[in-house]
């Protein structure tokens, strides 16, 4: 196995999951990318990192973007003599909009990219079940992976993606603080009643539908009854912008496991709260891509 020379360079979108009904299966890629940049070296580890996370990420082997590279390395044949990396973050941290899943996705991508045939070593399927198997969730990893809107499940052990085009357009509302994942799981309940999960099966079929067709259906399809409201004591405000949009009639849901909010609109920023901030975006259809190569 032989490295390629020069540096790779790796961009990697954010991406919002569940949708609404679509728990833990429902992915959207959004126009909001982290680029990653990476080089071998004779020896050691050099990490830069700006914007998102620059004063908060480790900067050793425990770097998640460092960690899937060493996983995919391992996968392919072997880790190089020492890394050079360099991460230009965009995706906010803590909020619901997949940065760990672009972390890890940009990370195999990178390091099969820098590898000598690559992808073929690691093909398609195998980088995206590394990078489900490492994130926990395939949800915010297959729209990271493959961009537009995914459908993402586990079958058995095997990482499973169906891919759908989709142009519609957003606009998400970044609180200040940032809500973990973990704590937001830990809010949901062993069980929920038949009936709430039976509506939100047929939201989720309408979701699918709304997004890839029909989006005057969108304010139905987005409604959800077995995750958001048990969270809404973990970020009140994003549950309060919520329903003041919904009764608006935009159709909104939180992103992921929150505490981001985002609407399925434009023209709706100035609706974000004082310290917010607002990104209008569009749906990025490509996923992770190797966008310069050996330089
Ligand atoms: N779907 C997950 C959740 C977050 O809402 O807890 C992303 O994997």
């Amino acid at each position: 196995m032989t490295f390629v020379d020069g540096a790779v360079t790796v961009r990697v979108p954010a991406s919002s999951a569940n949708l609404g009904p679509g728990f833990d299966a429902l992915g959207l890629a959004l126009s909001l990318h982290d680029t990653i940049t990476a080089e071998v070296i004779d020896s050691g580890l050099e990490i830069h990192v700006t914007g998102e996370g620059q004063d908060g990420v480790p900067l050793d082997e425990t770097h998640l973007v460092v960690e899937a590279m060493h996983a995919a390395f391992d996968l392919l044949g072997g880790r190089p003599s020492g890394l050079r990396l360099t991460c230009d973050n965009r995706v906010p941290h803590g909020r619901g909009l997949g940065s760990s899943a672009a972390a890890i996705v940009g990370g195999i991508v990178l390091a099969r990219a820098l590898v000598d045939g690559g992808d073929d070593l690691l093909d398609d399927a195998a980088a995206y079940q590394l990078s489900v198997d490492l994130e926990g969730h395939p949800d915010n990893v297959a729209a990271a992976f493959f961009g537009g809107l995914t459908i993402a499940w586990i079958d058995g052990a095997a990482a499973e993606v169906e891919r759908l085009a989709t142009d519609v357009e957003v606009t998400v509302f970044v609180p200040p603080a940032a809500v973990s994942t973990k704590k937001a799981r830990g809010l949901l309940p062993e069980t929920v009643p038949h009936a709430d999960a039976a509506r939100n099966a047929g939201r989720a079929a309408l979701l699918v539908a709304a997004l890839t067709g029909a989006p005057h259906r969108l304010i139905s399809a987005t409604e959800d009854w077995i995750h958001q409201g048990y969270r809404s004591e973990a970020m009140p405000d994003s549950y309060k912008l919520l329903r003041q949009l919904r009764v608006d009639g935009v159709p909104t849901i939180i992103s992921g496991a929150g505490p981001t909010v985002l609407a399925f609109a434009r023209g709706v920023a100035d609706r974000a709260p004082s310290g917010w901030a607002a990104h209008e975006l569009t749906v990025d259809q490509t996923g992770a891509e190797v966008v310069r190569d050996t330089v």
